[in-house]
């Protein structure tokens, strides 16, 4: 951006603060990031994941990056997902390859207490009209119709450097499932961010335990793998508004360790102490 752009952008929010109010201002007039930060974005969690693969992707040089729903249902964040890639687009610069996975017929039958049969049902939240989801889509995302457990394979292996994968929202509610998915960070590295943001739907009802549902799924790749794991994402709240809001807790981030840029000294000049801090700011590594 040029600087007379930069300080006319500045001189009209500012006035435009003063008129309507910060948070209104921000409401209407903030870009995604400034808008996802004061907490007024309809699906926090996803404009969260997506803005942390763009800037992450663009901290590692990618121009692309790959994004997946596992849990579709009647679409509706996959519908926010895809509006999130084209607008998060327009203000980094970073590409989005959305995909969506699902039965299309609901939950598969449930398979003991790992997938928590107090609470769900075989054929619960099947897709109300397949056809009118489509149409929405036009396009602007793949959806990969069947059993994760038969199709995450293929979609894994698929994954390239060009546009690794940045984020995965895990919505399929049970261990089963969710054991499928985790599937997709068992590729190789270079298939990935260094650190691939994660969102959880199923983690906080009192039901939740970590021998069972998805926590029992997160405990187990963490044990099958020396050099992935995921752990909580321990960036949030940051400077964010509020200091605790209940999707933060949902937030992990799947830390690839044998990634190559995890090996190696980046190349850069030294930077003292509070220089160093606004590098990691400017970055958007915090
Ligand atoms: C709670 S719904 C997803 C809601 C959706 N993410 C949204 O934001 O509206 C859970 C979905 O996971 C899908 N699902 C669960 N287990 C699955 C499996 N093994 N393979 C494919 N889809 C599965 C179900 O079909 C169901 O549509």
């Amino acid at each position: 951006m040029q600087p007379h752009n930069t300080l006319l952008t500045r001189i009209r929010s500012r006035i435009g603060k003063r008129l309507l109010g910060e948070e209104r201002w921000v409401a209407k007039s903030g870009d995604l990031r400034m808008r996802e930060r004061h907490g007024v974005v309809a699906r926090p969690n996803y404009a969260y994941g997506m803005l942390r693969a763009a800037d992450v992707a663009k901290y590692f040089g990618k121009q692309s990056v790959t994004v997946v729903e596992f849990g579709v249902a009647s679409g509706h964040g996959l519908l926010n997902m895809i509006e999130l890639a084209e607008l998060i687009e327009g203000e980094t610069g970073v590409e989005f390859r959305v995909f969506g996975f699902d039965t299309g017929a609901g939950l598969p039958e449930l398979i003991g207490y790992r997938d928590h049969p107090e609470l769900w049902r075989g054929g619960d939240f099947a897709m109300e009209d397949r056809d009118a989801l489509m149409r929405k889509i036009a396009g602007r995302a793949d959806i990969v119709w069947g059993d994760i457990a038969d199709t995450v394979g293929a979609f894994t292996d698929a994954l390239t450097a060009d546009a690794p994968l940045g984020f995965v929202s895990v919505d399929v509610d049970i261990y089963t499932a969710t054991k499928s998915a985790l599937r997709c960070l068992k590729g190789p590295s270079q298939a990935y961010l260094p650190a691939v943001s994660m969102y959880f739907d199923d983690v906080t009802f009192f039901f939740a335990n970590r021998w069972a549902g998805e926590l029992a799924a997160i405990e187990e790749f963490n044990m099958e793998h020396d050099l992935r794991k995921i752990d909580v994402d321990r960036s949030l709240p940051g400077s964010r508004r509020a200091s605790s809001a209940p999707w933060y807790r949902h937030m992990y981030a799947c830390h690839v360790l044998d990634h190559d840029a995890r090996q190696r000294v980046r190349q850069r000049a030294e930077l003292p102490i509070g220089a160093h801090h606004q590098f990691m700011s400017n970055q958007f590594l915090y």
